[in-house]
């Protein structure tokens, strides 16, 4: 919601309420999206532990996703701050919990991403599930705050 004032002849000052722009719901649509990948990327993350042969696709599977979620959560992120920039006049960019909460999950999937080059360390193999963990509980609190958000 827009919130503007127009100063009435009479000195009286009306607030006006306008309800957010169309174009404005394309980044949640998109954040969304992004949110979902992030929480099928972990599941099959998880489902991929073990040897079994479903488990090995299930890696692979994973594999393959996590780059491509790693750019969309980087498109996200750079939508939100566009979106703030040109139509959301009401926020100030970078100053809401929800950008926080973005900005720290983008870096733990970034983590997620660079640590798959070590995944023949056990300690990496160890930490990365936990990473990816900490990674999904990020992205159900920034629903949260980006829900905050919408007017
Ligand atoms: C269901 C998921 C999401 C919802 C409902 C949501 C909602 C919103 C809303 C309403 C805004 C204000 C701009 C606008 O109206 O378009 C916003 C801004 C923003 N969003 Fe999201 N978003 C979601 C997911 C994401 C994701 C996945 C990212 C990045 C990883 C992200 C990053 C940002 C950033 C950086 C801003 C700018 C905030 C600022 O400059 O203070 N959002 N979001
Ligand atoms: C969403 C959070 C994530 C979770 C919960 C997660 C979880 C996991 C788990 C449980 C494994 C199996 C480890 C094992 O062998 O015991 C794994 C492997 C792997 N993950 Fe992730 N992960 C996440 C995100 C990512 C991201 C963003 C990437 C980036 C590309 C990635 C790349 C990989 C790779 C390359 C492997 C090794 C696959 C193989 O051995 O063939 N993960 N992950």
């Amino acid at each position: 919601m827009f919130v503007g004032s127009v100063e009435h002849p009479a000195g009286v000052d009306f607030v006006i309420l306008v309800s957010m722009d169309w174009s404005a719901y394309v980044h949640p649509i998109l954040g969304a999206l992004v949110t979902g990948l992030v929480f099928a990327l972990g599941n099959s993350g998880l489902r991929g532990r073990g040897s079994g042969r479903g488990a090995r696709q299930f890696r692979q599977f994973h594999a393959r996703l996590g780059p491509w979620v790693c750019a969309a959560a980087l498109l996200a992120q750079a939508s939100g701050i566009l979106m703030v920039l040109s139509v959301r006049f009401d926020l100030s960019p970078a100053s809401t919990m929800h950008f926080r909460s973005g900005t720290l999950l983008v870096c733990l999937l970034l983590l997620l991403f660079w640590s798959r080059s070590f995944m023949h360390l056990m300690i990496v193999r160890q930490l990365h599930p936990w990473v990816g963990a900490l990674a999904m509980l990020v992205a159900g609190a920034h629903v949260f705050f980006g829900l905050q958000l919408i007017r």
